[in-house]
């Protein structure tokens, strides 16, 4: 199958690239700068903003399936209008190029008004994305593990540095991450799997946890001991986003749309895909362990 890949300089499309080829697709890359991208073997590569449209002419031709991976969130506030704009570009040169099938990688969270501002403009996405005539799949994810996901990056940063934390109340919410091998194997299997055209499905581990367990857990795998987390209800999202750019190397503008997230409940509640996309999901620890090794091997 013909491919085309975006957001391929980011954490999932990075690696999403690479188990394409192997399973013998011919891959296509959109990069906005492509001195910021090494291409691997037999990756074609196009320069494109999708805040440009006009460079996104003749990127989707013969085109069967892409993959929409495009985040703005590294670029600050006002994500939410900048999300918008490029995928209704991209949607738009999607039907005039007459691509077959785009595939979504949102945020997984019950729809409803605690639902945060960075979530609500993942799932606006899936809207806006949804307009176009090809055949839409979103698969929604909670957080993602492994090395260069930002949320991953705050957990690891937070209980590597402090073995006391003070957190605010959503450190009780439930949350069921995923690798990031299992995402990938969930991306590319859906393209062999004719029926999960035009649908949508939430992908998550096989542990919920809360992310006080995540916390601890993380921290006891990185230093051998187990942070103690003192949860103090009055610490505001904006609040502990501060607190995350002092101790992390996690900018404000990125941990505060994360941590906002972070006060409700995300875990799979409709789980079809599992068994038309079968895959051995990986254990939280063992995702853990793989993402802290991934990193010592850079
Ligand atoms: N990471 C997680 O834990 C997680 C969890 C659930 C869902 N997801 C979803 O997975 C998808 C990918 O996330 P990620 O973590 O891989 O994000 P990421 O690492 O922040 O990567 C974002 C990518 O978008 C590209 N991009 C941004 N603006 C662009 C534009 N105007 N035109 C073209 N490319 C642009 C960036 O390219 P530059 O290098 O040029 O900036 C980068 O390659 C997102 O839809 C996200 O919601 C992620």
């Amino acid at each position: 199958m013909n491919v085309l890949v975006t957001g391929v300089t980011g954490f999932v499309g990075d690696r999403l690239v690479p188990a394409l080829r192997s399973a013998g697709h011919d891959v296509s890359a959109l990069v906005r700068n492509t001195d910021a991208y090494v291409p691997r073997d037999g990756v074609t590569v196009f320069q494109g903003d999708v805040l440009e449209p006009e460079t996104l002419e003749g990127v989707l031709a013969d085109i069967d399936a892409a993959y929409y991976l495009i985040h703005a969130m590294g670029g600050g506030a006002g994500f939410e209008e900048r999300d918008r704009q490029g995928a209704r570009n991209f949607a738009e040169a999607a039907d005039a190029a007459g691509v077959d099938r785009i595939i979504y990688l949102s945020g997984l969270g019950v729809d409803g008004e605690d639902l945060s501002a960075h979530l609500r403009s993942r799932r606006e996405i899936e809207e806006v994305l949804g307009e176009g005539e090809y055949d839409l799949t979103v698969l929604r994810a909670a957080i993602i593990i492994g090395d260069g996901s930002a949320s991953f990056q705050i957990i690891r940063q937070l209980s590597s540095q402090l073995p006391v934390m003070i957190t605010p109340r959503w450190v009780s919410t439930r949350v069921q991450p995923i690798a990031i091998s299992d995402v990938i194997a969930y991306l590319v299997g859906i393209l062999d799997v004719p029926e999960t055209a035009g649908e949508t499905y939430q992908i998550g581990g096989p542990d919920v946890l809360t992310y006080r367990d995540i916390l601890v857990e993380t921290g006891q795998i990185l230093t051998g001991r187990k942070p103690i987390i003192v949860p103090v209800p009055i610490l505001t999202p904006r609040l502990s986003a501060y607190w995350v750019d002092l101790v992390t190397n996690v900018p404000a503008g990125v941990a505060y749309p994360l941590i906002d997230g972070m006060a409700t409940d995300v875990v799979v509640t409709d789980d079809r895909l599992e068994s038309l996309v079968p895959v051995d999901r990986t254990p939280f620890e063992i995702a853990v362990r793989r993402a802290l090794e991934e990193r010592d091997s850079d």
